[in-house]
């Protein structure tokens, strides 16, 4: 296994382009298997779940090709509807294949994807939605078993859960609703800008969706769909994640090709701890200074706090003058990375679903592991601030979401290479 070694304490400054949004691509890749033909992707990131992807398709029977950014799926040959565990375990958002297949097949067979470490990851919503479409589900043997022996048929679906709305939940149901017999309203959608970019790809195809971008989708059911082109939005969380890195430095970065108007609660966050925001259609620059205010975050569905910034602006607040107080509404105990921030010298205690951030002067360099993707990124940022050397271990988790990150952080003057970890 592979680990960064980075040398602390050095500004950030400079601009990265951000690449194409994992969280799109991810359920977009899924719907074209409803299409029996060629869908052309552009501004696909090269990550491991990407990768992952690619392989279960291949399985399921598409051609693909991936070069440069694009991938050509030709869905014309797929013929299964199953995704073995093998796959599944690797990467929970496989998930995002089940409602496009049981479109396309009228059944599927898929394995659950279990928790992780950010939480229990349940899929009632994910059930309770295709039932209301006419899929008959059982659990057998790990497996969800889905068939809609009827046929799909509209309903309206309320699909708000205990923590609210489900994003993979809801690209699930849209897609199945796509290909279903009459006209489904799903109240309590989730906004995130990834489902609004699988909805206008989906309306690409051929698809009638209205209320796209709001938490109420009408999506009136057709007969079929066409393979298209699509390019997919920016990732919303590289560009935060990079942000804050010339933030955490007290240097200045900007992130380009990027979409600033999905990052509003994220901006808030930051002037609120007096670090300057500047946005233009497609750019945004932050200056950091050499101190900066603390400040409450709750994360929460979007247009709310992202949740996947939740442990990157806890590395950034571990640093600011006074107490920071955040609460994760949306998965309470994604709290992992808290124990290996305190390993830097933060002062994180837990206490439920919140994180009592008190800040300190300085970090110094530590040993640590990464454990999720997100958790990875921060400490890689408090690496970058702290003094002297830090080693992460496990970033195999960060290849999952971020794409060149350390070149890119080296463009930016990050002193950070990897190696073999020989511990
Ligand atoms: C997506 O996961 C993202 N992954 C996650 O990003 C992101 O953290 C999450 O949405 C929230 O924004 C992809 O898009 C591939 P949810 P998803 O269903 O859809 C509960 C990353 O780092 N829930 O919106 O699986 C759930 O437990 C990853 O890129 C149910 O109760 O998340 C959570 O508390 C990590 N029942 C809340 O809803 C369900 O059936 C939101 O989860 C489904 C979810």
């Amino acid at each position: 296994m592979d680990r960064f070694v980075i040398e602390g304490g050095k500004e950030l400054n400079g601009s990265v382009v951000a690449s194409g949004a994992k969280n799109a691509v991810l359920p977009i890749l899924a719907g074209c298997v409803m299409a029996e033909g060629t869908s052309i992707i552009h501004n696909v990131p090269d990550l491991q779940d990407v990768r992952t992807m690619i392989k279960i398709l291949e399985y399921l029977g598409a051609k693909i090709k991936f070069k440069g950014g694009t991938i050509e799926l030709d869905a014309k040959n797929i013929n299964r509807y199953d995704a073995p565990y093998e796959f599944v375990k690797t990467m929970r958002a496989s998930i995002a294949l089940l409602g496009p297949l049981i479109a396309r097949f009228g059944k599927a067979r898929f394995s659950l994807p279990g928790g992780c470490v950010i939480g229990p990851r349940p899929i009632d919503l994910h059930i309770k939605g295709l039932q209301k479409l006419g899929v008959d589900i059982k659990i057998e043997d790990g497996y969800i078993v889905a068939d809609a022996k009827n046929g799909l048929k509209g309903n309206y679906i309320f699909l708000g859960g205990s923590f609210g709305s489900s994003v993979l939940a809801t690209a699930n149901v849209m897609c199945a609703a796509t290909l279903a017999k009459g006209t489904t309203v799903i109240e309590f959608a989730a906004c995130e800008p990834e489902i609004t970019d699988l909805a206008n790809f989906l309306v690409k195809m051929g698809a009638k969706i209205s209320g796209i971008g709001s938490p109420c989708l009408t999506i009136f059911g057709t007969k079929k769909l066409k393979a298209t082109q699509h390019k997919v939005i920016p990732d919303r969380i590289e560009t935060g994640t990079f942000l804050l890195a010339g933030a955490i430095t007290g240097g200045c970065v900007s992130v380009e090709k990027c979409q600033p108007l999905h990052l509003g609660a994220f901006f808030e966050k930051l002037i609120d701890t007096g670090v300057e925001v500047i946005t233009g259609k497609n750019f945004v620059t932050v200056k950091g200074r050499k101190n900066w205010k603390s400040t409450d975050v709750v994360t929460l569905p979007y247009p709310g706090f992202p949740t996947d910034l939740q442990a990157q602006m806890m590395a950034f607040l571990t640093l600011a003058d006074g107490v920071s107080v955040i609460t994760e509404k949306v998965f309470p105990e994604r709290f992992i990375h808290a124990a290996e921030l305190n390993r830097f010298g933060a002062s994180i205690n837990l206490d439920g679903s919140k994180a009592i951030v008190k800040g300190v002067k300085k970090l110094f360099g530590a040993r640590v592991m990464a454990s999720d993707l997100r958790a990875s990124a921060a400490l890689v940022l408090a690496g970058l601030a702290a003094e002297g050397t830090t080693y992460v271990s496990r970033i195999y988790h960060l290849f999952r979401g971020y794409e060149n990150f350390e070149e890119k952080l080296r463009s930016l003057g990050a002193e950070i290479k990897r190696e073999k970890d020989i511990t």
